[in-house]
Formats: structure tokens, sequence, C-alpha cells
């Protein structure tokens, strides 16, 4: 007999789901012992055009009036109707999937626990690297390691602006405009450009790495405005590419949980990410370093993470699942760490604001009296902001080992 499956929302991600569960049947009955059917699509909106139209319902009602519906998969986006959505699948029984970030880093401790209380799951592996299997693996996996460090590129969106503005010249809101066609930002891309999108990812990598709770508000966060050609035209200097960083360091007890534009040397695997493709890097104390790579957004990648979460769902028993952490709050590791750091300033004093520091290689003219680019060695970004109050400063990037 066909489990039933309900879709909430036909966005960019819901509708591969769609497509998915309607053409990939053979692969998923082979894994789930019993077809998937899509019985349902919640949305507003009606699709009348499509062969599937009379799947769509305006309501979550019949959804959760249809005992024969285990699995649903949350595509909605945002943290107010979805969670209210999804909250009802829960309560009513219904086993709960989602590629909502948002919904998982702000709500996820309130939507666990109602999980555990109604003796169903919710997973969310789609929230992180788009198409690449990380959560599970990290939860099933490293069991035999603490996780040291997860660091990684949790944007498709930025990582393509980059790949954009360097190979071909294009400006920032030309690329933007482009990863938008494809699919590939959230519906306010202002949360792709501004880091939010990557701080919501690694408070997720940060929560269930050291098993306590990290909000993406502390996440320190930095996105890519500031970042210029300028710039990366130093970078190249170096040796480097410009990468959107999002990194959680466990220290004892401590966590140190950041998101900003960072100088990647050509020797690091992270610089040769490209395009939409994420890579998360994770570090055990064990295994050592490991890499997960793939595209991280995009319909059909997204929506392929997803389909094998309801798959998953079919028949994962009570309480099996454990890919979650406790609501308790993380303790955070204040302050940047020590290491070399990119900034670009203009000040009327020329280079005199740096002149304190005693490793510093001038990437500019030294003799320009107005704009300096420099790398400086063994300091943290707090250090050098001091140093350089009453300048204008344009970036400030940590050079990675
Ligand atoms: N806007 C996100 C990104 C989608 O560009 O990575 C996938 O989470």
């Amino acid at each position: 007999m066909a489990i039933k499956a309900a879709v909430l929302g036909h966005g960019v991600v819901g509708s591969g789901v769609a497509e998915i569960l309607l053409n990939q049947q053979d692969c998923i009955t082979a894994q789930s012992g019993e077809p998937l059917e899509l019985a349902y699509i919640v949305d507003v909106r009606s699709f009348p055009q499509l062969s599937y139209a009379d799947k769509f319902v305006t309501d979550i009602q019949p959804v959760l009036d249809d005992p024969e519906v285990k699995v649903v998969a949350e595509c909605i986006g945002g943290a107010t109707v979805a969670f209210e959505l999804v909250a009802a699948c829960l309560k009513a029984g219904k086993s709960v999937c989602t590629s909502n970030k948002e919904l998982i880093s702000v709500r996820g401790n309130e939507l666990f626990a109602l999980a555990e209380e109604n003796g169903v799951h919710l997973l969310y592996e789609a929230c992180v690297g788009g198409g690449i299997p990380v959560l599970r693996p990290m939860q099933t996996c490293f069991g035999a390691n603490h996780i040291v460090s997860v660091r990684g590129i949790l944007n498709g969106t930025t990582n393509y602006i980059f790949g954009e503005m360097e190979n071909n010249g294009c400006s920032m809101e030309d690329a933007l405009h482009q990863a938008q066609e494809n699919g590939y930002a959230e519906a306010n891309p202002t949360a792709d450009i501004e880091g939010i999108d990557a701080a919501r990812k690694i408070s997720i990598l940060a929560s269930m790495a050291c098993g306590k709770y990290v909000s993406p508000d502390r996440v320190s966060t930095r996105g890519i405005t500031e970042v210029s050609m300028a710039d990366m035209k130093y970078a190249r200097e170096c040796g480097c590419s410009i990468k959107l960083i999002g990194e959680a360091k466990l220290d004892g007890e401590n966590v140190r949980v950041s998101v900003a534009p960072a100088f990647v040397p050509k020797e690091n695997l992270l610089a040769h990410v490209n395009g939409v493709q994420n890579a998360v890097c994770i570090r055990g104390d064990m295994v050592g370093d490991t890499v997960f790579y793939g595209p991280g957004a995009g319909k059909l990648p997204t929506a392929s993470a997803v389909v094998s979460d309801l798959i998953t769902l079919t028949d994962l028993a009570p309480r099996e699942n454990k890919l979650m952490w406790s609501p308790e709050p993380a303790a955070l590791a204040e302050g940047s760490e020590e290491g070399s750091y990119y900034v670009r300033f203009s000040s009327e004093r020329g280079a005199v604001p740096i002149s304190g520091f005693e490793h510093v290689k001038f990437l500019s003219d030294p003799e320009n009296q107005t704009v300096c680019a420099v790398v400086v060695e063994q300091t943290t970004e707090e250090a050098l902001r001091a140093a350089l109050r009453g300048c204008s400063v344009g970036l400030i990037a940590r050079v990675l080992l």
C-alpha cells in the first residue's frame, strides 16, 4: 500500500519535491518498500496548468484529517506560517521534514519537543548544504569522535556571486540577479548577502557539534557587501580566493561561531569550491579532517535531500532520530582568533595607524597616502579595529590557514 505524503509550499524547493515524487518512484519505492504517493500540496496559489493540479489544497486541514498521510515536507520558508503548519502536523502524529533553515535554527527547540511529545520525527537534512548529505552523516558516522571544528562554504548564492565577480567581472547586483534566476537565492536575498542564511546554517551545525543550542543571533555575522573588486585583486596577489566562511570551533566548554568573508589560500580545498557548490569540512578528534562537497542550493539538489528525508521518515522507529541538540544555550568564546588578517582602509594619515604592528605586509603601494591594503600577522580583528579607529575600514578578512 502506498504511503501518502504532503508537501507544504510549491516554490522552488516544493515544486522540486513534487517533481521528484512523481518521477523517481522506482528508486523511492526500492528504498522505502512502499510507493510514496504525492497526495496533497498545500499552497494558497493555484497552478492549473500543472499535470498534478488536482493535488493542490489551500488549507492544511485535509492533510491533518487524512490518517493515511504519514509524512510531510515543509518547503514554505520563514518561521511563522511554516511553524504553525509544522507544529499542527507534528501534533496530528505526522512526521515532518523541512528545508527551512530559519525555522530549524530559530524555532527548532520547540518543534523537536513537539515531535518527541507526539512520538514522531522532524528531519532537516536539506537545511544545510542543499543536496549534500552532511547532517545525518555528521550525526551517525562520527559517533566515535568529539567534533573539533566545522568550517565551510554554506551559502550557494554568495559563492556564485564571488565567482561571477572574480571570473567574469560581473557586478555584485548582476551576479545576485543571476543567482535569483537560477533559484539559488532566498525569497529575501538580503539573508544571503548579509550572511544571515549562512549564520542559520552554522548555528545548526554548531548546535549539533556541541550538543547545546547556538541561536543564529549569537553568531558573529558579516556578509559580502564590503567585498570589492580591489579586495579580489589583492586576494589573487596573495594566492588566495575570497570566500564567505561559516565556522564553529569547539574549545573546551566554549564554541566560537562566525560567518565572515575570508582570504582562502589556493592550497586549501575551500578555495576551489566554485559557483553554487558548498563544502563543509568537519574535523573529528579521531577521524581528522573530512569534507562534504556538492550543490548547496537549487531546486532539484535541495529537493533530493528533502525527499531522502521523506523516505527515511517512512520507517524511523519512534525515538530513533537523534538529529537534534539540547535547548540549553551553548557557552560561546568571545572575540576573534589570533592569526593573519587582511585589511583595506583609508586614512588621511596613510599607513600610520598600523605602524604599531610588527608583521605587516603591504599589498597596496606603501607610498599611497590614502588607501592601504595590508596583511597583518599575529593579530586579532579587535586589535586591528582598535588601531584603525577614526579610519574608514573597507574590509577586514581573516587569512585562513
Ligand atoms: N539561499 C540559499 C543558498 C539556498 O544560496 O545557499 C540554500 O540553502
